[in-house]
């Protein structure tokens, strides 16, 4: 039988959970985080122009693909804790990345609805739960 893997970034999509992270790893998540934040400049920067609504739905649902990857590689910020924390700050991590994910979910829920009040409103609630994240995942600037 023939078995065909869907691959993203070099993983497969069916692989779940969070991993330990070498450098490379470290390398995809600030990848994935940069890329996540351009679509949501571009979803944030569509809300006033319907017309524009269809490639925003399609912006959203691919940051909710970038949430999944992100779920599965550990912040370099927790990777340096003690062996005892990293656990339960990874714990932490995902529930914060699953809050983020169902409203990007409902943020292309109301853009593929065309509701402009919802749409208008969903990005504020993903900013507050990136602000909670990078607080307490990304490392300080030095
Ligand atoms: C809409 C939501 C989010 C957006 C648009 C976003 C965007 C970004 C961007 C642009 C960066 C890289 C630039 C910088 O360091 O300032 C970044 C870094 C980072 N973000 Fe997010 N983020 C979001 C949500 C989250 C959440 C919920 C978490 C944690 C649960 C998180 C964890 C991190 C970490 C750990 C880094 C540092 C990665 C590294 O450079 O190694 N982010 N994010």
């Amino acid at each position: 039988m023939m078995v065909v893997m869907v691959m993203l970034g070099g993983r497969s999509l069916l692989q779940a959970g969070p991993v330990e992270h070498g450098d490379a790893k470290g390398e995809r998540l600030h990848e994935t985080m940069e890329h996540l934040g351009k679509l949501f400049k571009q979803v944030r920067g569509s809300l006033k122009d319907s017309t524009k609504y269809a490639a925003a739905a399609d912006a959203a649902a691919k940051m909710e693909g970038l949430v999944l990857e992100a779920k599965t590689l550990m912040p370099e910020k927790v990777e340096k804790m003690p062996a005892d924390q990293r656990a339960g700050a990874m714990k932490q991590y995902r529930l914060n990345l699953c809050e983020l994910l169902g409203q990007l979910s409902q943020l292309e829920s109301a853009l593929v609805e065309g509701d402009q009040t919802k749409a208008t409103a969903a990005p504020d609630a993903c900013a507050a739960t990136m602000k909670k994240g990078h607080e307490q995942f990304r490392e300080e600037e030095d």
